[in-house]
């Protein structure tokens, strides 16, 4: 049936170069692309192979050359610190100019990575745009990472340069960013010249001279300095961002510039619905993928504004948070993840605070990061009375595979589906053995090659990784390890994670990442991380633990210990609670540790006793375990 939605994405499959060279027309090029697509490049080929322009251009300087220069272009919004504070796209233009000229000062050039390890402060964007206007590639750290994290980063990226604040804020208390930092540089084995640090007033950190520069006082003696866009064909990578892969080394997923550009901006007006010169608020954090594509690029690059808020949906101060900003800043849309609404709800299940907060401009709610439990959606459709949009994507795709086209047509909402695929994502249903599974039926979800604009064309050094991990379990499809499902009229569920990926409160981490920091214990023989439902975050690892022989110490000081080295190791965004110590793992007569009965187990769910376990009552002993835990 030709719809708008239905006519735009069949033309998007049929005639892709067609449909993309059209698109490319919202960006500005130094050098237009004659050619969508290239098949003979890269691993799938390569989108706009003869395209030249910058990011950083597109998002700044355009719109001051285009009239908006007094417009904001960011909205800094703290309720940790208590600033709020408007940039306007001639201001932010100004500060990035300027910024990038240190960043040249200290020998930045194209191609030369940089990680930002920062917090949700405004000049985490600029530092980030100063490298895109270099063309150096920027490589943002999440905050909640421990030191061995970004040890592997730094190690893995290789950065000339390293950006930091001396400190994070939590709600409960002060992250200090710089020892965390010096620890990792002392860990790794490619130490960076400089690092670049923004003394925050919260609390202040110690400098190593010769290496460590003040922000502040370089970006005051730059006054008056400005840089250049650097041109950068649309193949060069714009960022590396890494992501949990099985192991603990974590993925350098490379994001290239134009085929990035061109989606997001179809993105805005497509799927979002968001005109230039309205407010857009994506309420993640700068180091996830969401951050980078609708915090720090997608909107900017549509002239729209962000906001950049340091802050949480609950606890700064309260469960109004999110309706104070929206309504302050006249925001049209917000692009949260639903455990965020989980945590509001759960405050304030009634929805009192939204009392007193003019809502009626805001339009839309979008979900993503996790599965959008029905039960959130239909609460937060009631008390906002606005259409909530589930959509979902990877840090993989850089924007959504499947969602509800807002932008084209609000189709109708099914709960527990992120709706339709968008466009350029041939999206099948296959079975193990490759077959296309029929309407209805579970199986792996797999995205036709190639992959559309925007998505990743490979891992930072690492090409085989991406071939054996995406490109090789279904030939000619890339696998987003995800499970799910279309139903007959074509909607999308994502129902489960094929691999050993857990979703814990809207952050992506690896249950192999936390088994190898639990193994790195002395008393530990062998753990099990699995992740079991949570209310609010949706799932929370767990972790089984069988203890050495001659280990005589009580069971509950070494859980204590445990929980601890993942913390240490991993980070505290892992939220890793709980260790249990059992006597033996569930496995089956080949070794293999049943995982998914574990699972279900925990979650109380129904489950079979798998025909190839070894010793069936090793399950009745994490049974046990649990029910002791639970009290
Ligand atoms: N820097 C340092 N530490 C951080 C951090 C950061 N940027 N972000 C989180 N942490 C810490 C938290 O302080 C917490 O530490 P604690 O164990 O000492 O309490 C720990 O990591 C776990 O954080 P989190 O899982 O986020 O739990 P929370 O209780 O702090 O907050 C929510 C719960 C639901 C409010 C919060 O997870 C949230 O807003 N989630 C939305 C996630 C999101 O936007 N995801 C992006 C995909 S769209
Ligand atoms: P990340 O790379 O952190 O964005 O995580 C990607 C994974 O999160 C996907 O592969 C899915 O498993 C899950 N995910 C993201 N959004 C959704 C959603 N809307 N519904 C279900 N799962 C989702």
């Amino acid at each position: 049936m030709s719809t708008p939605y239905a006519d735009i994405y069949a033309a998007s499959l049929a005639d892709p170069e067609a449909f993309w060279l059209k698109a490319a027309e919202a960006i500005d090029w130094i050098e237009r692309p004659l050619r969508a697509f290239d098949p003979s490049k890269g691993v799938y080929g390569r989108w706009f192979p003869d395209g030249v322009l910058n990011a950083c251009h597109n998002a700044l300087d355009r719109h001051v050359e285009d009239g908006r220069g007094e417009q904001a272009a960011l909205i800094y919004d703290s309720p940790v610190t208590g600033v709020k504070r408007t940039y306007t796209f001639a201001e932010l233009t100004e500060q990035v100019s300027r910024f990038a000229a240190v960043l040249q000062d200290f020998g930045v050039q194209k191609g030369d990575r940089v990680i930002v390890y920062m917090p949700m402060v405004p000049e985490a964007i600029i530092g980030v745009y100063a490298c895109a206007r270099l063309g150096a590639i920027h490589s943002v750290v999440f905050g909640g990472f421990a030191a061995a994290e970004l040890a592997k980063r730094i190690d893995d990226a290789r950065p000339k340069l390293i950006l930091t604040a001396s400190c994070g804020i939590e709600p409960t208390r002060k992250v200090a960013y710089k020892p965390l930092l010096d620890q990792a540089i002392a860990m790794s084995a490619h130490a960076p010249d400089t690092v670049i640090l923004l003394q925050r007033p919260e609390l202040s950190a110690e400098m190593m001279r010769g290496r460590d520069h003040d922000w502040e006082a370089l970006r005051d003696a730059a006054n008056g300095r400005t840089s250049q866009c650097e041109p950068m064909a649309a193949t060069d990578p714009l960022y590396i961002l890494y992501t949990s892969g099985t192991t603990g080394t974590p993925k350098g997923v490379v994001r290239d510039t134009g085929g990035y550009l061109v989606a997001l901006a179809w993105s805005m007006s497509g799927l979002y619905d968001v005109k230039p010169g309205e407010v857009f608020w994506c309420a993640s954090d700068i180091g996830w993928v969401v951050g980078h594509s609708y915090i720090i690029y997608g909107p900017l690059i549509h002239g729209a504004s962000i906001v950049l808020y340091e802050g949480k949906p609950i606890g700064t101060p309260d469960a109004g948070a999110f309706w104070r900003v929206i309504s302050e800043h006249k925001a049209v849309a917000l692009f949260t993840a639903p455990t965020a609404f989980r945590a509001i709800r759960k405050e304030d299940p009634k929805g009192e605070k939204l009392a007193g907060y003019d809502l009626s401009g805001f339009r839309t709610l979008f979900l993503a990061g996790e599965r959008a439990d029905p039960a959130t959606i239909e609460w937060a459709e009631e008390k906002l009375g606005v259409p909530v949009i589930d959509h979902c994507w990877q840090t993989e795709t850089g924007w959504a595979i499947v969602g509800n086209p807002v932008g084209i047509e609000l189709l109708p909402v099914k709960h527990g589906s992120p709706t339709v695929p968008m466009p350029g994502y041939d999206l099948k249903i296959l079975e193990d053995d490759g077959r296309e599974a029929p309407a209805g039926k579970l199986g792996n979800i797999v995205l036709k090659l190639p992959l559309p604009p925007g998505c990743l064309p490979t891992l930072w050094n690492d090409e085989a990784r991406f071939r054996k991990g995406y490109l090789e379990a279904f030939p000619g499809y890339y696998q987003t390890s995800d499970a799910g499902f279309v139903d007959e009229d074509g909607y999308v569920f994502f129902m489960a994670r094929t691999d050993d990926i857990i979703n814990v409160a809207g952050h992506r981490l690896s249950t192999g990442g936390m088994e190898e920091a639990i193994a790195s214990h002395p008393d530990v023989a062998e753990c099990a991380v699995v992740g079991v439902a949570d209310a609010v975050k949706g799932q929370a690892p767990v972790g089984f633990v069988v203890l050495k022989a001659g280990v005589d110490r009580p069971a509950d000081e070494v859980e204590r210990e445990i929980v601890d080295v993942v913390r240490n190791r991993v980070g505290p965004v892992a939220a890793f609670k709980t260790a249990l110590t059992v006597q033996r793992l569930p496995k089956t007569r080949s070794g293999k540790i049943l995982r998914g009965t574990i699972q279900k187990i925990a979650d109380g769910e129904d489950w079979t006793m798998p025909a190839t376990i070894e010793d069936p009552t090793a399950l009745d002993e994490i049974g046990e375990a649990l029910k002791e835990r639970r009290g």
